[in-house]
């Protein structure tokens, strides 16, 4: 079902706008909001009418469950049935901030949230516009990222509205996020942890709470055909621009000169790969730094869609700290095409 025409309201957030968008999602509606992660499309995860429209204004597929956010820990018992000693100790350590960690669904929670799956991906945003607006609706809200199913995850106002406006009732006009790309998700029903999708909270840092925690193979190849995966979401086409990607694993050197010989494309690569390369270069960050990585990530694949580019090299992350979380979104990018230099 495609979403109707209609109008997307812009809201500044200050306490008049929080209190419309609040009133909004209190009453049905589906609205855009900043996160440090990503920009969320909201909803009131208690509302399966509303979870319906953010499914249809993204073109989101059924089994693919949402994230729930929460603003303070005095939500959790909304939304879980059920607050291990685990779970608790993950809150203490990473809440509020980039980490989700799936736990046993509540009852209140709409079943099409969690695709029909007994547990519910739960996030306290650091984010205060995030937390405010979700205080003003008075409500958990569950939100996926804001862009159509598919396509890279927002990061500005700017990208949401280009993806989905006149498909949704608001956008809550906040600033760049900070981070770049999605939480890290965990899961606490499976036996042990596990890892679903890396984000800014890094493996290394869960291990100091969850020293068993494993890692989902999916975080870094393609999922088998027909095989069942963990977290649904990591089985879909995502994060991908219109451009043929490939990804290509080497040293400064040996990229540079691999990208110099095709000649046929741009390179998506670090900025001291920069003044070695004879082709057009957009940078996304440091090749030692996981988070100017992701910072730029996102941004860099939706400017390759704006300039029309057909074929872009992207040099390889790490595969430690934040670069694990870039790994995982840039292989997906690629579609898993690779180059081993
Ligand atoms: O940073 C973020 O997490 C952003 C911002 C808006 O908070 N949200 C986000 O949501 O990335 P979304 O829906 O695009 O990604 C949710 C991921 C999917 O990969 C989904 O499969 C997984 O979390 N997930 C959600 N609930 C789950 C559950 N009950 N079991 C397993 N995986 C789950
Ligand atoms: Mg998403």
């Amino acid at each position: 079902m495609e979403e109707k025409e209609m109008e997307t309201k812009r809201i500044i957030p200050n306490q008049a706008g929080y209190k419309q968008a609040g009133d909004l999602l209190a009453n049905g509606g589906i609205v855009a909001m900043p996160t440090e992660t990503v920009y969320g499309l909201a909803a009131s995860a208690y509302d399966d009418a509303a979870i319906a429209r953010v499914f249809a204004a993204k073109g989101r597929p059924q089994d693919n469950p949402l994230i729930v956010h929460i603003a303070d820990l005095s939500m959790l018992p909304w939304v879980t049935s059920q607050v291990s000693e685990q779970a608790k100790r993950c809150a203490e350590a990473f809440w509020p901030g980039p980490f989700t960690m799936v736990l046993p669904k509540g009852e209140r929670i709409a079943d099409s949230v969690c695709a029909g799956l007994d547990s519910v991906g739960v996030r306290m945003p650091s984010s205060q516009i995030a937390r405010e607006l979700i205080r003003a609706a008075g409500l958990p809200l569950a939100a996926p990222s804001a862009n159509r199913s598919g396509l890279p995850s927002p990061i500005s106002a700017d990208h949401v509205l280009r993806d989905l406006d006149g498909s949704i009732d608001a956008v809550l006009m906040g600033p760049r996020c900070e981070v770049g790309v999605e939480s890290t998700v965990i899961s606490l029903t499976a036996h042990p942890p596990r890892l679903l999708r890396p984000g800014a909270v890094t493996l290394e840092q869960l291990k100091t709470v969850l020293p068993d925690i494993e890692v989902d193979p999916a975080v870094l190849d393609r999922p088998k055909e027909g095989e069942q995966v963990a977290s649904p979401g990591m089985k879909y086409k995502h994060y991908a621009p219109k451009a043929t990607l490939i990804m290509v694993e080497g040293d400064r050197e040996q990229y540079c000169r691999y990208v110099n010989e095709q000649a046929d494309g741009v390179a998506v690569c670090f900025k001291e790969d920069v003044d070695r390369l004879g082709v057009p270069v957009y940078c996304y960050g440091a090749s030692d730094d996981g988070r100017t990585q992701a910072y730029a990530l996102f941004e860099v694949l939706r400017r390759l869609d704006e300039d029309r580019i057909e074929k872009a090299y992207l040099h390889a992350p790490g595969q430690t700290g934040v670069s694990l979380a870039v790994y995982n979104r840039a292989i997906r990018s690629c579609g898993y095409r690779k180059v081993v230099l």
